[in-house]
């Protein structure tokens, strides 16, 4: 599979809704927790991938703002998940160049886990590869809300005049900061849909999807979703050229 990618057609932003975990562990007769632990080793697996790819960034949804309506041992359990992934993990990641950052309304979490946050990205901040994103307690309309209100803030404090909103503006206001807007989206566990992830970023993103639950998510299916990229003709609008 390496050897059909094309490595001028990588997206510059791959962003990943790892869906299917509770499916995957059901199907085995697991509880579901079973299913995120899987996940977290996926996770780890693609992670690397990009690395090696030198992809420019990967943004993965981990926990949205409804996931808070699952049970309480469910959500615990993925709370203490995210603490020993970051415990376990940072280390590496910084060794790989990775630049971590979280999306969402993270001052929600716990103390440790928000300190643990703080002290990924602070280790990491100076990274110069791939841009890791983990949006957790994010939603793409609160999101964009969050950032409205940052601006509305600053057009009260006289700082910034009506006319210098643009796009441009509202984008840098946004989670995502820095990382430019995504190119594909990657869905598993077979359903259609966007679920409020990246609403802003995914304009003009392509969509990928596969019945595949995440535990099952491979680095090989990852590649096989960027050598379709790479196939797909991208318009932005415009009519084809040529
Ligand atoms: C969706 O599967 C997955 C989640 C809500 C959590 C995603 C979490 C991980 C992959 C592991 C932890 C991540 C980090 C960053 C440590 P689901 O439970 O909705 O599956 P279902 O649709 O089959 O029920």
């Amino acid at each position: 599979m390496y050897s059909q990618l094309d490595r001028n057609r990588l997206p510059r932003h791959a962003a990943i809704i790892m869906d299917g975990n509770g499916r995957w562990a059901g199907a085995l007769g697991l509880l579901r927790s079973a299913g995120h632990t899987a996940g977290v080793k996926t996770l780890k697996k693609i992670l690397q991938t990009a690395v090696d790819l030198e992809l420019e960034a990967l943004t993965v949804y981990a926990f949205s703002t409804e996931n808070w309506k699952r049970p309480l041992a469910e959500v615990d359990f993925l709370m203490h998940l995210f603490s020993e992934y970051l415990e376990k993990e940072k280390r590496e990641m910084h060794e790989n160049n990775v630049r971590i950052r979280f999306l969402g309304r993270t001052e929600e979490f716990s103390p440790l886990i928000q300190s643990q946050i703080r002290d990924a990205e602070q280790l990491m901040q100076n990274n110069t590869g791939v841009k890791f994103n983990i949006a957790a307690n994010y939603g793409g309309q609160d999101e964009i809300v969050r950032a409205a209100k940052k601006i509305a803030a600053r057009v009260l404090d006289g700082e910034l005049a009506l006319d210098q909103i643009d796009d441009k503006l509202f984008e840098s206001e946004l989670d995502t900061g820095e990382s430019p807007p995504v190119d594909l989206v990657i869905r598993t566990g077979g359903d259609l849909r966007v679920s409020n992830f990246l609403l802003w970023q995914s304009a003009y993103a392509e969509f990928w999807f596969t019945q595949t639950n995440w535990p099952e998510f491979s680095p090989e299916e990852f590649i096989a979703a960027l050598v379709d990229f790479g196939k797909r003709e991208r318009r932005f609008g415009a009519i084809k050229s040529t």
